[in-house]
């Protein structure tokens, strides 16, 4: 390993057959605190996110979109990208697996694996789940079923390549075995230890391009594609530059310090990629941590296709991106799950963040300007209440610190803010105001002096998390950011007592309350609920009503208002001929008439269900205000409409009326 190998985190690379929700910005909020406080520390460090662009998934719903794979992927992949600005993601690098130099690095694993003989062609009969993009064998498959999403599986015979897999079983038991913290948290570790206790076999790692043909192409047979997880977890690698045969630099960064991954992803990690890993002959990574899930109330998982996730980006507009990220590293311990709920989420802000910091903040900033000319004051009559709390500071730093190194967010939080409620609390028994009343000034600067102490240095421990409003909170004292990184850099070298960083004569600025408080949901959060708003509550119809008792509907997270469906001009429309696209098999080229001038001519992606001829003369619904889009080689100025399900396209939706109706 090189000398100055960096601190390097890593989230799971996200499928872009969807938009990002809670789960999804949890582990991207947790890495991010993750570097930020090794950055903080002024360790080098290196944090890698992106997207996962091949494979079924992502082929299902760009054809879904009637899209080219890789114009859908670069349509997508801006909705992860912003949720990365949204949340403060600092990470150094996105990385999409259709990136030129990811590409080649998986062609020329695959090449040397090949070379070496750690990769042979069989062929194969099996029961594979579509929506999982795996095979089972016979035991496993239950009732025809996938054990993991418990859909209908396909029996499949075909020719494939596979990696020599379970050759490397008792390698990794013995490297998990003498590395305990390897897998994390331990219930994980024991997990895999159990899964491996069964005999290891080998992994099919080529999809026939006559059944799945978006992925990167077998180097030494291109009638077949990389499956995709073989092709996924090679980012991890690509992106620090590893070729084989290649140079060092790679390990400036490689082995990866931690893997954070959803527990849903733990054996892809740590038996398909550190077996590859083996293969390869590199080194390993240090960790590997699987979070728990976010759940609804009712203990399920949230996702998009549950219809149950939350929409992060409006309870960020109601209650700050950091609310957010705070919320999400202080409600569970990494490794569990968590339920989440609007209420809880709204509890624990007012308590921890208006209530303990806010108010603190408050009480420091409003008290030294109304009474002591608002300019930070001397220490003048200390007494042992400022030696407890400053002993109690440097206790709660270092256990915060110890937290923040090993991703115990939670606990690092809970230790810090025993030192804000004693903050408070310190507040209480000096009672400034008394001291104000009766002229001691000198005893009021001290308090003043001591609280404001605290602030700065909790708000410069919290930057990872907070890193928006604790710039805020820093800059109310005349703070800069890199001032309060360095007194934590001299903190954790032992060359700084805690609360010592101020200095005398420095302006404040009170400003507005750093989180305000919420004595109610924030209307467009109940309004999700069907609460009534103040205006109708006075309403006696809404007080009679026994509806307004009722629980309200499920919520989706992608949940839009009339004016964002509006937008969307759909257009009864007639087919007045359809023909085969001349280069693609799975798509349509449908001429309709949509009550314009000339018919539009749209491709569609229903090959597979429709003959042409079935179509002409059919009324269907039209979306008429999408981009034009050139698809393998064709314009398609607009979009049908079709009802699918797991089994594919059903219908066109149709339209019983007259070519340039309005749909609405
Ligand atoms: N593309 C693969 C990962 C490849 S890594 C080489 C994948 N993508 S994903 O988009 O489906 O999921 C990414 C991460 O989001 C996973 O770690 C998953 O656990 C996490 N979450 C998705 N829903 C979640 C919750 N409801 N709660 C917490 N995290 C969950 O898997």
């Amino acid at each position: 390993m090189s000398a100055d190998k960096r601190f390097y985190i890593t989230t799971p690379i996200y499928y872009v057959n969807g938009t990002p929700h809670i789960g999804h910005t949890y582990t991207s909020v947790v890495a991010d605190a993750a570097v930020r406080w090794r950055r903080l520390k002024g360790e080098q460090a290196f944090f890698l996110t992106g997207t996962d662009e091949h494979g079924q998934k992502v082929l299902d719903k760009a054809v879904e979109r009637g899209m080219e794979p890789k114009a859908h992927c670069d349509d997508m992949v801006v909705h992860w990208k912003a949720m990365g600005e949204r949340f403060s993601i600092s990470n150094d690098h996105f990385v999409r697996t259709t990136d030129p130099q990811h590409v080649a690095c998986v062609k020329a694993v695959l090449m040397d694996l090949w070379d070496r003989g750690e990769i042979y062609k069989d062929s194969y009969t099996g029961w594979y789940c579509k929506g999982c993009e795996r095979f089972w064998t016979e035991k496993d498959v239950d009732d025809g079923k996938c054990p993991d999403d418990g859909k209908v599986v396909a029996k499949i015979e075909e020719s494939n390549y596979f990696f020599r897999m379970g050759k490397y079983q008792q390698r990794l038991i013995d490297h998990i075995e003498a590395n305990p913290d390897f897998i994390l948290p331990e219930k994980r570790r024991n997990e895999v230890l159990g899964f491996l206790r069964k005999p290891l076999g080998d992994l099919c790692i080529s999809r026939p391009k006559e059944r799945m043909a978006w992925g990167i192409d077998l180097p030494f047979d291109t009638d077949f594609v990389t499956y995709v997880w073989f092709d996924a977890l090679l980012n991890y690698i690509s992106v620090p530059g590893y070729v084989p045969g290649g140079d060092d630099a790679y390990l400036d960064t490689w082995p990866a310090t931690y893997h954070l991954i959803g527990k849903d992803i733990l054996t892809t990690h740590s038996v398909y990629w550190i077996t590859m890993l083996m293969a390869m002959e590199v080194p390993l990574p240090e960790h590997i941590f699987a979070h728990g899930w976010w759940l609804s109330t009712d203990g399920e998982k949230m996702g998009k296709s549950l219809g149950n996730a939350i929409d992060t980006e409006l309870l960020s507009n109601e209650y700050g991106v950091d609310a957010v990220r705070y919320y999400l590293l202080r409600e569970i311990s990494l490794g569990a799950d968590g339920h989440f709920s609007y209420e809880g989420f709204q509890t624990r802000y007012n308590a921890d963040l208006a209530n303990d910091l806010g108010n603190l903040a408050h009480r420091a900033l409003s008290m030294t300007r109304n009474w002591l000319g608002g300019t930070t004051p001397a220490v003048e009559a200390p007494t042992e209440l400022e030696t407890a709390l400053q002993t109690l500071a440097a206790e709660a730093a270092a256990a915060y610190a110890a937290g923040m190194d090993n991703l115990q967010f939670k606990q690092a939080l809970d230790a810090l803010w025993e030192l804000v409620r004693a903050g408070n609390k310190y507040v209480d028994t000096t009672a400034p105001w008394a001291l104000n009343k009766k002229g001691d000034t000198a005893r009021l600067a001290t308090v003043m002096r001591t609280v404001l102490e605290l602030c700065n240095l909790v708000g410069g421990l919290l930057l990872p998390v907070m890193p928006a409003r604790m710039a805020v909170l820093l800059g109310r004292m005349g703070r800069t950011v890199e001032q309060a990184e360095a007194d934590v850099r001299a903190l954790a070298a032992g060359d700084l007592q805690p609360m010592t960083s101020l200095e005398v004569g420095v302006a404040l600025d009170l400003g507005e309350p750093l989180f305000p408080r919420f004595r109610k949901l924030p209307e467009r959060i109940a309004a999700l609920f069907g609460e009534p708003d103040e205006g109708k509550k006075k309403a006696p119809k809404q007080k009679k009503s026994k509806k307004a008792k009722e629980p309200p509907p499920p919520t989706p997270e992608d949940a839009i208002g009339y004016d964002d469906f509006a937008k969307v001009r759909l257009q009864a429309g007639k087919v007045l001929e359809c023909t085969k696209h001349p280069k693609a098999d799975k798509l349509l080229v449908v001429k309709v008439d949509v009550g314009e001038a000339q018919p539009r001519q749209i491709v569609a992606g229903v090959a597979d269900v429709f003959e042409p001829e079935q179509l002409v003369g059919r009324t269907i619904v039209v979306v008429c205000n999408l981009k034009p889009v050139k698809l393998r080689g064709v314009w398609s100025n607009g979009m049908l409409l079709a009802a699918s399900n797991e089994q594919g396209v059903q219908d066109l939706v149709g339209a019983n009326c007259d070519p340039g109706a309005k749909v609405k």
